[in-house]
């Protein structure tokens, strides 16, 4: 539901009464006109999206385009400086990094920040077991494996039950079977929880193996904007993909050899 208005970066934040229509469900996230600025340079420039209730939509660009730009804003840890974002309010981010608190047990950790009586074992142990990781419930964080850490990570944003999750590269530091792994975690979870997700990635087939949507951000604006109606569990190849693929790398400016 859309319902939290982030206010822009200069304070104005809008009052009730001119708060602008809300649209109809199905949309969980609506940008419009976001810019961001940073050192004279418009990172985002007048950028428009709606993400729709449930969707799960892969955010693709260049290095430095904006993306995690984009996402901070959608998460409340930026402001933009001109236009207006709405966001449901429970809304999660998992990073590349996992971001564990050493000092704090694994299950402690996915409980981390909520309210005492939700931050029990049992739900924490709940959320680890659906990453497969109830195991090491009780192990400190310098002691899991990357891809564990991460799984780790993901429990602790599941177990808020979010509305919107935001993924930035969560994938990126792991190694490519441990990814492939969490790919299809992440894509399970999902649509078992249902909740509307934006992944930030680098990685054009994981976009199309994944999303229902793929977007590329491109000089501060979504310059690709595509619904993929390949079935799920989807596999890599095949025309269709590899077609997706072409037009996909040509839009980030790669040439595809295949
Ligand atoms: N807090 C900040 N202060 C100054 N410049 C910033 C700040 N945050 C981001 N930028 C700049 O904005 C641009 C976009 O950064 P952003 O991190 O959003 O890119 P990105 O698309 O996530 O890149 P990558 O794929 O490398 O993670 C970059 O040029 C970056 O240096
Ligand atoms: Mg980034």
């Amino acid at each position: 539901m859309l319902q939290t208005a982030i206010p822009i970066a200069d304070d104005t934040a809008l009052l009730p009464d001119e708060t602008p229509e809300i649209p109809a469900q199905p949309e969980a996230v609506r940008v419009k006109g976001v810019t961001r600025i940073f050192h004279q340079q418009r990172v985002l420039d007048a950028l428009d999206i709606t993400i729709r209730t449930g969707e799960f939509i892969a955010l693709l660009g260049a290095s430095g385009s904006g993306k995690t730009t984009l996402l901070r804003i959608l998460a409340g840890l930026d402001l933009p400086d001109e236009g207006e974002a709405w966001v449901p309010p429970k809304r999660t981010v998992v990073f590349q990094e996992p971001r564990l608190v050493q000092s704090k047990s694994v299950w402690r950790n996915v409980v981390v920040g909520l309210p005492r009586q939700l931050a029990t074992r049992d739900r924490a142990i709940r959320a680890l077991r659906e990453v497969s990781l109830d195991h090491r419930a009780d192990a400190w964080p310098a002691t899991l494996s990357g891809g564990e850490a991460q799984r780790a990570a993901l429990a602790r944003a599941l177990v808020r039950e979010p509305e919107l999750l935001l993924l930035d590269e969560p994938f990126a530091a792991l190694d490519a079977l441990t990814r492939l792994r969490m790919q299809r975690l992440i894509r399970e979870l999902c649509a078992a929880h249902g909740p509307s997700t934006l992944l930030v990635t680098h990685d054009v087939e994981e976009a199309i193996l994944l999303a229902d949507r793929v977007l590329v951000l491109k000089e501060g604006r979504i310059a690709f904007d595509e619904r993929i109606s390949l079935p799920q569990p989807r596999l890599a190849g095949g025309h269709a993909f590899d077609t997706l693929r072409s037009r996909l790398l040509a839009q980030l400016g790669v040439h595809d050899d295949r």
